[in-house]
């Protein structure tokens, strides 16, 4: 199976736009491996500069946005709507991150919503699943991965299965007070994930990369990448200096 390996960050709530440039500039200056895609989801106000200096550059690192509303514009104060964002040229939008489930209530329906915003916009689209501790604790955590992924991808046609990718990122793992998980557990979630993903699409649900993410670093990284239904990293904490970042994709992509 041909699936290149993805390998990106979300600086969440970091990162002016001056530093996030420095930052693209920084890493932009090491080719990636071949094989590998790169990408930065940096926070909104940074997204004009960056891709400004992607195109600029011709640097093929993906840029991509925090969320999207699914509406094409209105009375939503304080969101901002697929056209804004396919007009900056952004690669990417993060979809359903826990974050965004969590602290800003975001339900399945609206991040169904949202994707088939963002697809029918042509964006690519990031799509976050994961279950919570009590989920796992009570033996549900498949049933909710799969609801999350069956909700979100419900009715799209097969010819959009090739702009997106799943993050499966176990709330429990995520951030500070994440539990790094191990890899060994991760495995079969993930084909459960992937069998979600055949029965909805049929062969193209095959090809979507499946990311791994939550609490990965450069000790772990590797150990993540080498499951044999990981197609790449997400990377939170770990990866907001250059250096971390180099460090965290070195680590995965040694053998
Ligand atoms: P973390 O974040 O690597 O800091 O745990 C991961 C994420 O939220 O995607």
């Amino acid at each position: 199976m041909d699936r290149p390996f993805l390998f990106g960050t979300n600086f969440k709530m970091n990162q002016t736009a001056p530093e996030s440039v420095r930052f693209f500039d920084e890493l932009a200056d090491a080719t990636a491996p071949a094989g590998v895609q790169l990408f930065l989801i940096p926070p909104f106000t940074s997204l004009q500069a960056v891709t400004e200096r992607k195109r600029e550059s011709g640097v093929p690192i993906w840029v991509g946005a925090q969320n999207a509303h699914w509406e094409q514009a209105g009375a939503y104060t304080g969101e901002i709507s697929v056209p804004m964002l396919a007009a900056l040229d952004v690669d990417l939008v993060l979809l359903g991150h826990a974050e965004r489930r969590a602290q800003a209530g975001e339900s399945d329906l609206q991040i169904h919503r949202k994707v088939k915003a963002a697809l029918s916009a042509g964006l690519r689209v990031l799509l976050c699943v994961g279950e919570s501790a009590e989920e796992k604790a009570f033996g549900v955590g498949t049933e909710t991965i799969s609801r999350q992924t069956k909700i979100a991808l419900n009715g799209l046609a097969a010819a959009d299965a090739s702009r997106i990718q799943i993050a499966y990122e176990p709330v429990w793992s995520i951030g500070s007070g994440g539990t790094p998980a191990e890899p060994a557990e991760i495995d079969p979630v993930a084909a459960s994930l992937r069998a979600v993903l055949e029965e909805r699409f049929g062969a193209p649900g095959r090809s979507i990369p499946i990311l791994y993410g939550g609490s990965v670093d450069a000790t772990n990284a590797g150990t993540f990448a080498r499951l044999p239904n990981i197609d790449g990293l997400f990377v939170g904490r770990a990866a907001w200096t250059v250096d971390g970042f180099r460090r965290v994709l070195a680590s995965s992509l040694a053998a």
